[in-house]
């Protein structure tokens, strides 16, 4: 399925209406170009799940952690070096976890996402709207 936004606002009421669908376990891949809008995603997907904490990018941490009805785990792999140092730091524990998962950049990770992978690639159209496509969800 493929959804045209054309601004933040609409792209978090995706990711609001995405976060309605899922279950404890599910893993959410995020794909687009820098700036594409995957942590906008991100926010409105938390806001869903009840979190009021800000969602910052978690370009030092790897991994941001926050706490709603499901516990959500916000991953950017733009700096991971590969998938040893994936596995190396233990993120096998949040494909596989007692959240949910938010992968930014989860090429990083390719052989290693689940086959039950959610998958939204955001790409930005010539008039700068996002065309957002979602693959492994019906909403
Ligand atoms: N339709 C839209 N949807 C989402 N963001 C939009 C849209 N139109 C403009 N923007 C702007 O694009 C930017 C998206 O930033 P965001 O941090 O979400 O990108 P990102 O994909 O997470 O990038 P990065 O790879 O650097 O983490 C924001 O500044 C946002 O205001
Ligand atoms: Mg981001």
């Amino acid at each position: 399925m493929h959804i045209i936004s054309k601004n933040e606002k609409e792209t978090q009421e995706i990711g609001r209406k995405v976060a309605q669908k899922i279950n404890k376990g599910s893993v959410i891949s995020l794909r687009g170009s820098l700036g594409a809008g995957k942590t906008v995603f991100a926010k409105g997907f938390a806001k869903e799940l009840g979190i009021e904490e800000a969602i910052v990018s978690p370009t030092f941490t790897l991994v941001q952690e926050y706490d709603g009805k499901l516990k959500m785990y916000h991953l950017d792999l733009y700096r991971l070096s590969g998938e040893d140092e994936f596995e190396s730091m233990g993120g096998e524990d949040f494909l596989y976890s007692d959240g949910v998962a938010l992968i930014e950049w989860s090429e990083k990770i390719e052989d290693m996402l689940p086959d039950d992978t959610i998958y939204i690639n955001i790409t930005i159209n010539d008039d700068l709207s996002r065309d957002i496509e979602i693959k492994g969800l019906e909403l």
